[in-house]
């Protein structure tokens, strides 16, 4: 891991403050923790910080500090343990690259060699342009198709020395090139191609958008092959024991479904798509209903692990 520094004195910025929207981020984020748990809101904080700033200054820091009722050093120590985090302004790309064993033994090196040709950088620089900084990080998790980097939000994978640098080139022009795999494998398949599964389309079978009706989420065109095992198939969406579904959120007001423990924004979506947009819908759910959605969200139980009918029950009676 390459070493990091805090911004010299002379580039800290004397204050920091939210920005308007981003202070209604906060409020929304610290209602997800109890009172005297607000401590564990500090890396969505120094998150927002940083998408704010482009880097967390020490006043940023303070501020965080002061809201969660931390020590400032509390948080310092968090900001500077996770390589997320700059600890100093940076390039408009972020180019974190991996380079852990799987990365390093697939040739991170030729990734180094196209920042260094294209760029005139290595490890922990910023190129003449403003436009470019490279961090070395340990595994980001896409190991299977090494080597790869991160930049700003995005994965960029199965790299070596002239895709990489068409994708530099790329964004410096301004332009938006593909994320994800540079040789066009899909997910994780075999590098040459999928050896297994080659009749199932899962660019179709996991795509879910809205078909414009808010209560019928679309229906996957290809089904999973006959196969499969019955637990991996979803059940339809006119079986009678699916919950009702509204036509939309009433007053157009859907409550925040995330506050139930379990429930991300994939999930919401998901649940907004099935026409559930209100805390008593779900709250209403019989044993079958909850089995239903556990079923078409393939928790396999957690609905009820995660006592979703009775967080539901609460937060529509505290609405
Ligand atoms: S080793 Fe590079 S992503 Fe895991």
């Amino acid at each position: 891991m390459s070493g990091r520094h805090f911004a010299p004195e002379s580039e800290q910025p004397e204050n920091f403050a939210w920005s308007a929207e981003n202070q209604a981020v906060v409020t929304d984020t610290l209602s997800k923790y109890p009172d005297n748990r607000a401590a564990s809101a500090v890396i969505p904080m120094l998150d927002l910080a940083q998408r704010q700033e482009g880097w967390v200054s020490r006043a940023a820091i303070e501020v965080i500090a002061d809201q969660l009722d931390m020590a400032p050093i509390r948080v310092m120590e968090v900001a500077s343990f996770y390589t997320m985090f700059n600890l100093a302004p940076i390039g408009k790309y972020h180019v974190q690259v991996c380079g852990t064993t799987p990365c390093w033994l697939r040739g991170v090196d030729q990734v180094y060699a196209a920042l260094k040709e294209e760029c005139g950088i290595g490890n922990g620089q910023t190129s003449e342009d403003g436009l470019f900084t490279v961090t070395e990080v340990e595994c980001l998790g896409a190991c299977v198709n090494a080597p790869m980097v991160q930049i700003n939000d995005d994965y960029y994978e199965d790299l070596d020395k002239d895709n990489f640098k068409g994708l530099l080139r790329a964004l410096r022009n301004g332009e938006d090139p593909k994320t994800n795999s540079q040789t066009g494998r899909q997910s994780s398949e075999a590098a040459g191609g999928a050896t297994a599964l080659t009749e199932v389309d899962f660019s179709v079978r996991h795509s879910r958008k809205l078909n414009g009706n808010a209560s019928e989420p679309s229906v996957p065109e290809q089904a999973a092959p006959s196969s499969a095992p019955e637990e991996d198939q979803q059940p339809a969406l006119d079986d009678p024991a699916r919950p009702p579904a509204l036509d939309g959120a009433r007053e157009n007001q859907a409550d925040d479904l995330k506050k139930i423990n379990g429930v991300g924004p994939k999930i919401e979506e998901i649940l907004n798509d099935l026409g559930v947009y209100h805390y008593d819908q779900v709250a209403a759910w019989t044993p079958e209903q909850v089995a239903w959605v556990d079923g078409y969200l393939k928790f396999k139980g957690r609905i009820d692990r995660e006592d979703w009918i009775e967080q539901a029950n609460k937060l529509a009676g505290d609405a």
